[in-house]
């Protein structure tokens, strides 16, 4: 069954990680890093590296870019358990698959998930490199492999699979963007629109996304976070801009600038995140 699924792959990380690792009432902050946005993993200290491969239950990441990796150790002086890597849709996995890594994570005690990934910018105001702090999100993955009311036990009326009213936690997203005032860069709020993937858009559905309100489009977290909120831990998503998503220019994304911009914006990541860690403690 899942929730046994679901034991092997936490005892099998309690067992690779140090003793004491997973001390009860820790304050404890779950990160998935995005595409090209994995640098922040070689910063965070006392790693202990687990690769995605060897935990049982773990599907495989195949998107380049990704290391597929879980770190366990501590960055902004607090305990973290790292993704360097995600599962997506389009590698085929349902939402339930993409998702167990951080079931496995709310498992080991975090309280607190900061999920990033590199988006397109569809609000005209967007640059490459810009910061997303996202507010709410629009969900168009629905298709085959969705949270299916079976698989998900939290279910109104035992059929719909529930959803969490506010997913994204404002004095999280208030405290990111005092981090980016704080460290000289600038960080909007806005709404992130999720596709399947995995090809990108056509001009007449950049257009259509602007229409409906989105600011960034991106393949990837809305499964991540609403099984973190369901579960009552606190979120942190942010988009990096990795390239413009113009309905004007026929210019289509490529994944290659999508990893390349990751690069540069990985430090306004790791300011944030290291700010949200600290924040934690000194409260
Ligand atoms: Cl333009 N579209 C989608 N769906 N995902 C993306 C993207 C665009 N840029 C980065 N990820």
């Amino acid at each position: 069954s899942t929730s046994s699924a679901l034991d092997r792959a936490v005892d099998f990380v309690r067992q690779y990680c140090p003793d004491g690792t997973f001390g009860v009432d820790r304050d404890r902050t779950g990160i998935v890093l995005g595409s090209g946005l994995g640098t922040l993993a070689d910063k965070i200290e006392s790693a202990t590296v687990i690769p995605f491969a060897d935990i049982p239950g773990f599907a495989r990441s195949t998107a380049s870019g990704h290391r597929g990796q879980l770190i366990v150790g501590s960055f902004g002086g607090g305990d973290v358990i790292a993704m360097a890597g995600r599962l997506h849709r389009y590698e085929g996995w349902s939402n339930e698959q993409v998702a167990f890594p951080i079931e496995v994570m709310v498992k080991l005690g975090i309280n607190r998930l900061i999920a990033s990934n590199a988006a397109g910018g569809v609000n005209p105001k967007l640059r490459v490199g810009d910061l997303v702090v996202i507010s709410d999100h629009i969900d168009w993955l629905h298709r085959r492999g969705s949270f299916s009311a079976k698989a998900d036990s939290k279910t109104i009326a035992g059929s719909i699979p529930q959803r969490a009213g506010n997913v994204y936690t404002p004095e999280l997203a208030q405290t990111a963007l005092a981090a980016a005032r704080a460290n000289g860069f600038t960080a909007v709020q806005g709404t992130y629109l999720a596709t399947l993937g995995p090809t990108y858009e056509t001009r007449a559905e950049y257009r259509l996304m602007r229409t409906i309100g989105a600011d960034v489009v991106g393949m990837s977290t809305v499964p991540e976070v609403q099984v973190a909120a369901n579960a009552g831990v606190a979120v942190l998503a942010l988009s990096i801009v990795s390239n413009v998503a113009d309905p004007d220019r026929a210019i289509v994304a490529d994944h290659s600038e999508v990893l390349q911009a990751g690069d540069a914006a990985a430090v306004k990541l790791e300011h944030i995140v290291r700010r949200v860690i600290h924040a934690a403690y000194s409260k």
